[in-house]
């Protein structure tokens, strides 16, 4: 696979994206040590210092643009298998998308789906791991609710290993999703699910909160909350926080 490696660009999605368009095939990485307009979800920055994983991957899978959030889940089983068998870490997911150690998080990953016509044009998943940064220089809003590997581990770890190893396991959960194995993964997502079982508040685009419990996920990786009147609600977006 090609992987492009840089020192430093404004986000790996936006390469990504720009490489997308210019016809980079599936499985392209980019990598930078840095980036300088890092993006989190919901429009929020992701700060980007040097020693953290930032990285995005270019797929076409062809399958409906509703199947998107499953890649979501995808790369959080990868991600989550990495940091277990590498670093020897309890990791937990916080639907949909965050990796935890206890309730901190130390991986993000946006999923940006391109549509074009109702199909799924391609897809860039981009997936920050703070790994050999050291959380307590994050401004105090993120400080409390962060951390890394080398916060969890109190000595560095060899980020060119981890990535390798990252790759191998999210090509082994990706081409179970191509091979249709979408109940073996979201069982095994549901194992590290930290939100399944949980008292949740979902924050939605408009501003609009729901509070309920979360009991479960559906075939396409939507969050299943039961309201206080008892009746089921499905959630494909928004965030997530847990009580
Ligand atoms: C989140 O939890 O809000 C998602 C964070 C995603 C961060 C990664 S770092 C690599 C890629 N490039 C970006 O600009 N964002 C993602």
């Amino acid at each position: 696979h090609r992987i492009e490696c840089f020192d430093e660009v404004d986000s790996t999605n936006n390469v990504a994206k720009r490489l997308a368009e210019e016809g980079a095939s599936e499985g392209t990485v980019v990598i930078a040590k840095t980036q300088s307009r890092g993006r989190g979800r919901r429009g929020k920055p992701w700060i980007s210092p040097e020693g953290g994983i930032w990285m995005s991957i270019i797929l076409r899978p062809e399958v409906h643009p509703s199947r998107a959030l499953l890649l979501t889940l995808v790369t959080g089983v990868a991600v989550a298998r990495t940091l277990q068998d590498e670093c020897g870490l309890e990791v937990g997911i916080k639907w949909p998308n965050d990796i935890l150690i206890g309730d901190k998080k130390v991986c993000g990953i946006l999923t940006e789906a391109h549509v074009r016509f109702n199909t799924l044009e391609y897809v860039v998943v981009g997936i920050g791991i703070d790994t050999n940064v050291d959380v307590k220089a994050f401004p105090d809003d993120l400080r409390e609710g962060a951390t890394s590997l080398k916060n969890e581990l109190k000595r560095d770890i060899e980020s060119g290993a981890l990535i390798e190893k990252f790759l191998e396991n999210f090509e082994d959960v990706y081409n179970s999703f191509k091979d249709g194995e979408i109940d073996e993964i979201l069982s095994e997502w549901r194992k590290l699910s930290k939100t399944i079982g949980s008292r949740v508040e979902i924050r939605k685009q408009l501003g609009e909160i729901v509070y309920g419990e979360a009991v479960g996920i559906n075939s396409e990786g939507a969050l299943i909350l039961e309201l206080d009147d008892g009746t089921l609600r499905k959630i494909i977006s928004g965030e997530c926080i847990h009580h």
